[in-house]
């Protein structure tokens, strides 16, 4: 893999790039380029982190948002660990059944494109509670890129005219929507300046008040108007009353390494660590990159966590989660004691765990700074562009991260997971998400940064990125960038990129009973990462889609 050498000027690649002192890869290579000018000026990787969220609501509104929300895991100087969790939380009038008819029957599209499919949005608290917290520079510093931005508008790239003419279809209910994302219904053509004044004029609200901007006074009344113009359930004291929790990180090791990951409301930490453990007593070196092997195991351990994600995972302020079971690696041992090294369970056959001893679109970045602060963010609307609708006068896309909860026991969502009582929904409480913003360090050095986009796949998209640095030993861009497998128990298949499965290996496979095999329409992930090793950094850009790893 090519890593471009500069150390004086920023420089992006789709690739790698190798940095000295400070690096950002991410989804825009506008919000990249933020980030790092923040470090120039002094900021630490928290600043840069914050000011590439707020530019990513701007660059790439698919994702990117504050009327979402997300997962922090940071990383500081000192080797401590935190999270913070500003996922979105349910109304106060939400209620179980409230995307179900008079039959019980789910009623098609309400969790996913309605004003009712919206949660209350966490990610302008986040974003200004870390920064007050562990930033050094003033929201005026690292809001105003996104600002400017924002009022003066860029180029649009072809990836972003192409997704804005696709969703076009979807935003024709909303007058809004249309109005932000075309010219009088007439799709932007690539290369036309797009300029979002709206949005701006709500980022400075924001800049100058701080949180009361976004969730008091005028925003926030125009939130609430578009509500309750449309029967939504977005009430002025669901948004006064948002707070994001600190939330303490889930941790575990693997061959040596310490795996820091997100805890609930996400299952993300939790099953990458539930099958690192499942794994670390198999050869996976051996067994080589991309064999039968290799992929029998890995998706035995994901058919097994992915039950006892549909079980036992949900918010905790809600839910007993069994975070400490989860985590063990006696149970994970016991979990997987059934495996067969010659053949393929069926996950009929395979429930949820029992313990004897005693959850596409979203987009993840990484940050570094010469301190060795580090940054995996991971934030989404949950589908692309939410639930597609824009409230007027403020520019803010609304999330439709709703359908994250189990809107009914055992009922697919529109990643195909199912769930049960620990996602039911309740008022106030958080839906379970798979984002996995993941940290790994060695002996409390900084290693690896990594997460990804992709609903469901994020937590296999991150756990392969693991397994292909450590187990391994790939580069960075090879670990990143090589085609990756997944299986989410249900339904029972085995998905995966192109190249990623031969005829031989496919043959392999099916002799061992993996039945369903099916390649991916799209890439799998999309998993921004940063490597440390000694006084080097790289940073890779995913290469299924757009953006750039920026370093100085
Ligand atoms: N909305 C995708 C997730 O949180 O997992």
């Amino acid at each position: 893999m090519l890593f471009i050498f500069l150390s004086e000027s920023s420089i992006a690649s789709s690739i790698g790039v190798y940095g000295k002192y400070g690096m950002v890869s991410s989804r825009s290579a506008l919000a990249s380029n933020v980030g790092i000018d923040i470090m120039r000026a002094g900021g630490n990787a928290v600043d840069s982190a914050v000011a590439t969220a707020f530019a990513l609501a701007v660059t790439y509104p698919s994702a990117g948002n504050i009327g979402g929300g997300g997962f922090a895991l940071v990383r500081l100087p000192n080797g401590n660990v935190v999270s913070l969790d500003h996922r979105e939380k349910a109304p106060k009038t939400a209620h179980r059944n409230m995307y179900l008819d008079s039959e019980h029957n789910v009623i098609n599209k309400l969790s996913t494109q309605s004003h009712l499919a919206a949660g209350v949005p966490g990610s302008v608290d986040g974003l200004l509670l870390l920064l007050e917290t562990y930033g050094s520079m003033s929201r005026t510093q690292v809001i105003s890129p996104a600002l400017k931005l924002a009022r003066n508008g860029f180029p649009l790239s072809y990836d972003l005219a192409q997704q804005f003419t696709t969703v076009l279809g979807k935003m024709k209910l909303y007058p809004a929507s249309l109005e932000k994302f075309s010219k009088d219904g007439e799709p932007y053509i690539v290369g036309e300046i797009w300029r979002q004044p709206d949005l701006a004029k709500t980022l400075k609200i924001i800049m100058n008040k701080g949180r009361p901007g976004f969730y008091e006074g005028s925003v926030a009344s125009l939130i609430v108007q578009e509500m309750e113009r449309n029967n939504g359930s977005i009430s002025a004291s669901d948004l006064a009353d948002y707070r994001s929790v600190w939330r303490t990180p889930v941790t575990g090791s693997y061959r040596g390494y310490e795996i820091w990951g997100m805890g609930p409301p996400s299952s993300g930490g939790i099953l990458v660590i539930q099958m690192l453990n499942m794994l670390e007593p198999f050869d996976l070196e051996s067994m080589g990159y991309g064999s039968s092997a290799s992929i029998h195991h890995m998706v035995e351990a994901k058919r097994r966590a992915y039950a006892d994600r549909a079980e036992y995972l949900g918010d905790p302020d809600y839910y007993p989660v069994p975070i400490g079971m989860l985590l063990d690696k006696d149970y994970a041992r016991q979990r997987f004691a059934d495996f067969d090294v010659a053949s393929a369970s069926s996950s009929e056959n395979i429930d949820p765990g029992i313990w004897f001893k005693e959850s596409p679109e979203t987009t993840h970045f990484s940050v570094i700074d010469n301190k060795g602060t580090m940054v995996s963010f991971t934030t989404t609307l949950n589908s692309s562009y939410g639930n597609k609708i824009v409230v007027p006068g403020t520019g803010i896309l609304l999330n439709n991260e709703m359908n994250d909860f189990s809107i009914k026991k055992d009922t697919p969502n529109q990643y195909q997971l199912i769930g049960r009582e620990a996602n039911a929904i309740e008022p106030g409480k958080r839906m379970l998400s798979s984002m996995s913003p993941t940290i790994v360090t060695k002996d409390g050095n900084p290693f690896l940064i990594t997460g990804s986009q992709g609903g469901s796949r994020i937590i296999t998209t991150v756990l392969q990125v693991i397994i292909n640095v450590i187990d391994h030993g790939m580069q960075l861009g090879d670990a990143v960038t090589l085609p990756r497998i997944h299986h989410q128990w249900l339904p029972d298949q085995i998905i995966h990129d192109k190249y990623a499965i031969s005829s031989d290996t496919r043959n392999r496979l099916s002799a061992l009973g993996h039945k369903n095999i099916v390649e991916s329409k799209s890439g799998i992930g999309d998993a921004n990462s940063i490597l440390v090793r000694g006084k080097a950094i790289f940073g890779v850009k995913d290469p299924r889609a757009e953006g750039a790893a920026v370093g100085y």
